[in-house]
């Protein structure tokens, strides 16, 4: 009985590392430790057996199937070794980085191309001492009409297309109201560009319904048409080109007296006259003028003592201009072939 249990063990274990040694998968190797050192293996088998027997041939049996233990448990281990370690190898040559590869480049952002032409003629501004101020898009008739002095029911106010709110407010149709809001705060010598968003009930490929000016204005002494004339111009010759042609041309705005609009020597065709400038040779860039007296006294200040000039612009149609670019809602259509181009 211990004779056959000794060399039972011993086959058992002759047995189990061959099967070890052929088997190729981790999982394999757990189905061939439940069969042999399971709690119902092969081996729990021989040690009930092992129970049975008494003295000396108890302890021949016995050194026998432990050996046998071990020898299974060592079979197993190295065994699982090895496939860990092909495992692992299998992994890695899977998963090799490609050191040449080019990075990934992440999507740049930029400044929208209005923004761009707007800091641009706010910067020319900027650098003749302008300050930069801001007002609210949405206004009150007194800031956007009255105090500019557009009289109730006067018709200049159908210019301007508003969009009224509820409570009497409207979206403000132009940066103009920033001259009033600035002035009710300050007392001369005053140079303030204000740019923003402004609203109109208009929409077509030269028209949004909201699109952005640039305002300017300067309050002095004896502020004359002079003044307004070397600064616009300087101006165009900075957005534009250092020879470009500017002309100024009579024209009506309530906040203004005399009023203008300066134009610049077509861009397209250089004043010989295309579709753009409609065969004219010029394009309307401002309006323009020197503040009317009844805006002064609409802040309080002194129309006998106070002088200044006004001027405002779309930064929308500067840009079309510049960009030649002819229809206005590309602007808004996010779409990056456009965007990118700038
Ligand atoms: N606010 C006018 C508009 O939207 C533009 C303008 C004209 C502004 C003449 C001025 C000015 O300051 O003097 O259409």
């Amino acid at each position: 009985m211990s004779e056959s249990l000794v060399d039972q063990s011993r086959a058992l274990a002759a047995e189990a590392s061959d099967a070890v040694g052929k088997a190729d998968s981790l999982a394999a190797i757990e189905s061939l430790r439940v069969l042999y050192l399971g709690k119902k293996g092969r081996l729990a088998e021989m040690f009930r057996r092992l129970a049975e027997l008494t003295g000396s041939e108890k302890s021949l049996a016995g050194s026998a199937v432990n050996t046998a233990k071990r020898e299974i448990e060592e079979a197993i281990r190295s065994r699982e070794e090895v496939l860990e370690a092909q495992a692992r190898d299998a992994r890695l040559s899977s998963e090799t980085v490609d050191v040449s590869l080019p990075g990934r480049q992440p999507l740049r952002g930029r400044l929208h191309p209005i923004t761009q032409v707007m800091d641009e003629i706010v910067g020319v501004f900027s650098a003749l001492g302008f300050a930069v101020a801001e007002g609210p898009e949405v206004e009150t008739d007194r800031y956007n009409f009255e105090a500019l002095n557009f009289p109730l029911d006067h018709p200049a106010r159908d210019m301007q297309d508003t969009f009224f709110l509820p409570g009497g407010l409207l979206l403000r149709t132009h940066t103009s109201p920033v001259q009033v809001r600035v002035m009710e705060r300050l007392k001369p010598p005053i140079r303030i560009v204000a740019p923003g968003k402004v609203y109109r009930r208009d929409a077509d490929v030269t028209h949004a319904p909201m699109f952005h000016q640039v305002e300017g204005f300067l309050v002095d002494r004896e502020v004359s048409f002079a003044d307004l004339k070397g600064v616009l111009s300087l101006f165009a010759r900075t957005v534009f080109s250092p020879d470009v042609r500017v002309r100024f041309r009579p024209s009506f705005f309530p906040f203004v007296e005399p009023g203008a609009e300066m134009d610049i020597g077509c861009v397209l065709c250089g004043g010989k006259g295309c579709r753009v400038c409609g065969g004219s040779g010029w394009l309307e860039i401002l309006g323009a003028g020197l503040i009317h007296p009844n805006v002064f006294r609409a802040v309080g200040y002194d129309p006998e003592e106070t002088s200044g000039f006004a001027f405002g612009m779309g930064v929308e149609r500067i840009a079309m201009l510049r960009y030649g670019i002819d229809d206005i809602r590309l602007f808004a259509e996010n779409d990056l072939r456009f965007l990118h181009q700038f």
